[in-house]
């Protein structure tokens, strides 16, 4: 299976930490960036990098992963596809189905799944595909919502997100911790 991020915009420094993340969950070498414009450096050391869109790309048997699809995605469904795309787009509260708007609509015959209705970031929602791509469903996994992390002395940073519960914590890389300890707001 290859993960494919769409990204939109500029690569801000919290997309940089999630996409170094992804590329340690999946591996470089199964890590495609598409849709960026600007300066790819620092992408080409996470995976391939193309300034098309994926949609420009005619890649067959691909999978949109959309919170506004209409199937979860399970682990057959990996064995037909080959390619599963993702919104390189930070998560917004309450959210505003970008992923549609922004990617789906790209392709309107491409199929699409869901990992429930509400929003991963894009490193946990590739770490879930990546899961059931390996054989598990959906509801073998465990998850947090809405979580709180520790900055400073009394001071804590609501994340109202999704998060996949590995090794009993929320999925989250210790670089993107640290950021949010130099940074305390989101
Ligand atoms: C932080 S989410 C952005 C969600 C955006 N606010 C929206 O409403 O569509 C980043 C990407 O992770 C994937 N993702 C996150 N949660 C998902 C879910 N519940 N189902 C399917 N894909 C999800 C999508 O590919 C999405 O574009």
């Amino acid at each position: 299976m290859k993960y494919i991020i769409e990204h939109f915009g500029k690569v801000y420094k919290w997309h940089l930490i999630e996409y170094k993340h992804i590329s340690k969950i999946v591996g470089k070498n199964n890590l495609i960036f598409t849709n960026v414009k600007g300066k790819k450096d620092e992408l080409l050391k996470l995976g391939k990098v193309y300034s098309e869109s994926v949609a420009e790309l005619g890649l067959d048997s691909i999978c949109i992963l959309d919170p506004a699809a209409k199937k979860i995605l399970d682990s057959r469904d990996c064995k037909k596809f080959q390619y599963l795309v993702f919104g390189g787009i930070l998560g917004d509260y309450p959210p505003r189905e970008r992923t549609k708007d922004l990617l789906t609509v790209k392709m309107p015959t491409v199929e699409t799944r869901h990992l429930g209705k509400e929003q991963f970031p894009t490193d946990n929602a590739v770490y879930v595909a990546h899961e059931i791509a390996k054989g598990k469903e959906f509801n073998d996994l465990k998850f947090e919502s809405d979580i709180e992390i520790e900055v400073g002395k009394k001071l804590s940073v609501h994340l109202p997100f999704k998060y996949v519960v590995v090794n009993n914590k929320p999925l989250m890389s210790e670089e993107l911790i640290e950021f949010l300890k130099k940074r305390k707001t989101i």
